[in-house]
């Protein structure tokens, strides 16, 4: 994808251009990428070399860092205050994450840090899933194969953002991630780039639709 065709902007279930808000403008984002065999990855290695490209990205692998799941708490919580934004890149699985990010949370986000009395150490930044599903999009709702919507999936998740006081995004996805050929995975990682050129932004939806948007698939700077 050009950068003309970064210029338009939409997300998938409620087409509306963004608007500057209150994230700053120059935001710093935070991938925290998590594979446990990045390796053998068809996407989300693709994703993260297409992350490590947009400048004033960091990209913080988990499982290279923590082979062991042994967390460097204060390591993390410095990471998490020297940015505005964080990005969760990781395969769906089973309905989830990888099990680090499960860890990486219950280590990192304390009380009286990111939560409870005086903890509002992340309070205001935003935080977005961006990952890769097995299933098709019609795998997940109502009527599909996997019952619920990757946005209800995500609830706990959302909830652990909402009680950090942090803003949770709609997650970008990448469905039927193992049927993608080359140039459709190619074209997911410029969309990746995209989102996050947006991210650095300060950039999200016009209004509150994000409160209700399943999925974002396209979101591209104005
Ligand atoms: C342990 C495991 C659990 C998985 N659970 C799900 C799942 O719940 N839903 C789904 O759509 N795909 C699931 N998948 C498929 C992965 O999401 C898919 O292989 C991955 O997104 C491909 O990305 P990659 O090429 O970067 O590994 C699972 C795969 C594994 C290995």
């Amino acid at each position: 994808m050009g950068s003309a065709d970064h210029q338009r902007a939409h997300l998938t279930s409620r087409p509306k251009l963004p608007s500057r808000t209150d994230v700053p403008s120059d935001a710093r984002v935070l991938v925290l990428l998590a594979h446990p065999a990045l390796h053998r990855s068809r996407v989300n290695g693709p994703l993260a070399r297409a992350a490590r490209a947009v400048p004033g990205v960091t990209v913080h692998d988990l499982y290279e860092s923590y082979p062991d799941h042994d967390v460097d708490v204060p390591h993390e919580q410095a990471l998490l205050l020297a940015h505005d934004v964080v990005v969760l890149q990781h395969p769906f699985y089973w309905y989830s994450t990888p099990s680090l990010v499960k860890e990486w949370i219950d280590q990192v986000l304390l009380f009286g840090w990111a939560y409870g009395p005086n903890g509002n150490a992340l309070m205001g930044k935003t935080w977005i899933h961006a990952f890769s599903t097995g299933g098709p999009a019609e795998a997940y709702g109502p009527e599909g194969h996997n019952r619920f919507t990757l946005r209800q999936l995500l609830a706990p998740l959302e909830q652990t953002a909402k009680l950090c006081g942090m803003r949770f995004l709609p997650p970008f996805a990448i469905h039927g991630s193992l049927r993608l050929d080359t140039a459709a995975i190619a074209e997911a990682a410029s969309r990746y780039q995209a989102l996050l050129t947006a991210l650095r932004e300060g950039l999200r939806p016009r209004d509150d639709s994000h409160e209700r948007t399943e999925v974002v698939t396209h979101w591209e700077a104005p």
